[in-house]
């Protein structure tokens, strides 16, 4: 089995990795986030689909709140001590692990990418309280039994973990084989865990053809999806209130300031009963 532990790959092999030359789905996420752990190629595909549609600014932003109040609610009120988050992306503000720890400190978090600059910042990633534990896995998502044995290191899987994938299941081109990575990585997961997506979704025109623009370009394609399709995701789960809904509707805050239109990215959480 590969070496997947940060800590024992030398930055020389992690930079050897990194292609400049093509946008890759993290560094462009970031430049979407307001990161700036980007490349110039990754800029200039991202102000391409910011001129075609500039409403993919707030679809980045919003997932990211969607992501803190979802990691809050689970933390907090539904007492999950433990977190999967595949499809990671670029350290930015607020954080999985940040969020939990600020609402449990013992909590443990496993991030998985397979990302080379992900994981040249893994280490930055990878701070954690006395009393949790941080770890990041580099992984291909299309290898849940991989992610499951290395996430056993660090998470107890007798015990409910929450699963985050977010922005991430757009790349998997056959919605069938991205149902089945859900359904076998949920198989390895206790009742009383839970699933947490959200993607953009073929709701506008705008998305649409910012998306068609995206898979022109030489990054790995992400395919927006309809509604029916992000909910299916969580057939056989008990949906949490208010279901799967556009993620700036999903427990909003009500002080926190929201668009003015409805965003294309919808998301859920679903508890495995
Ligand atoms: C659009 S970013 C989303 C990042 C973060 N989850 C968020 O919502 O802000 C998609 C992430 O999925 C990762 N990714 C894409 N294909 C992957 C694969 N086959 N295995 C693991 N990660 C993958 C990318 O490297 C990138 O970090």
């Amino acid at each position: 089995m590969p070496d997947r532990d940060p800590e024992s790959v030398s930055a020389a092999d992690i930079h050897a990795r990194i292609d400049t030359s093509k946008p890759h789905s993290a560094r462009f996420w970031n430049y979407f986030v307001g990161g700036k752990d980007y490349y110039e190629v990754d800029r200039e595909l991202g102000d391409q689909i910011k001129a075609i549609f500039p409403g993919l600014v707030d679809v980045a932003r919003t997932s990211r709140h969607f992501l803190g109040r979802a990691v809050r609610h689970l933390a907090g009120e539904q007492g999950v001590r433990q977190f999967l988050d595949i499809g990671t992306g670029l350290p930015t503000g607020d954080n999985t692990h940040e969020v939990a720890q600020q609402t449990a400190p013992d909590t443990r978090i496993v991030y998985v990418d397979n990302d080379p600059l992900v994981l040249a910042h893994a280490r930055a990633l990878l701070t954690s309280t006395p009393e949790g534990r941080t770890a990041y896995v580099d992984a291909d998502m299309y290898d849940p039994d991989t992610i499951l044995e290395a996430a056993s290191a660090t998470l107890d899987l007798s015990r409910p973990v929450a699963l985050m994938i977010l922005n991430t299941l757009g790349h998997v081109a056959d919605y069938d084989v991205a149902r089945s990575m859900i359904t076998r990585l949920m198989a390895g997961l206790p009742s009383g865990s839970y699933l947490t997506i959200c993607d953009g979704t073929a709701t506008s025109d705008g998305m649409i053809a910012a998306s068609e623009a995206y898979n022109k370009s030489d990054a790995v394609p992400y395919y927006v999806r309809t509604v029916q399709d992000i909910t299916g995701f969580f057939d056989g789960l008990d949906l949490v209130a208010p279901g799967v809904v556009p993620v700036t509707d999903w427990r909003p805050d009500p002080t926190a300031p929201r668009p003015a239109t409805p965003v294309d990215a919808y998301g859920g959480v679903g508890r495995k009963p």
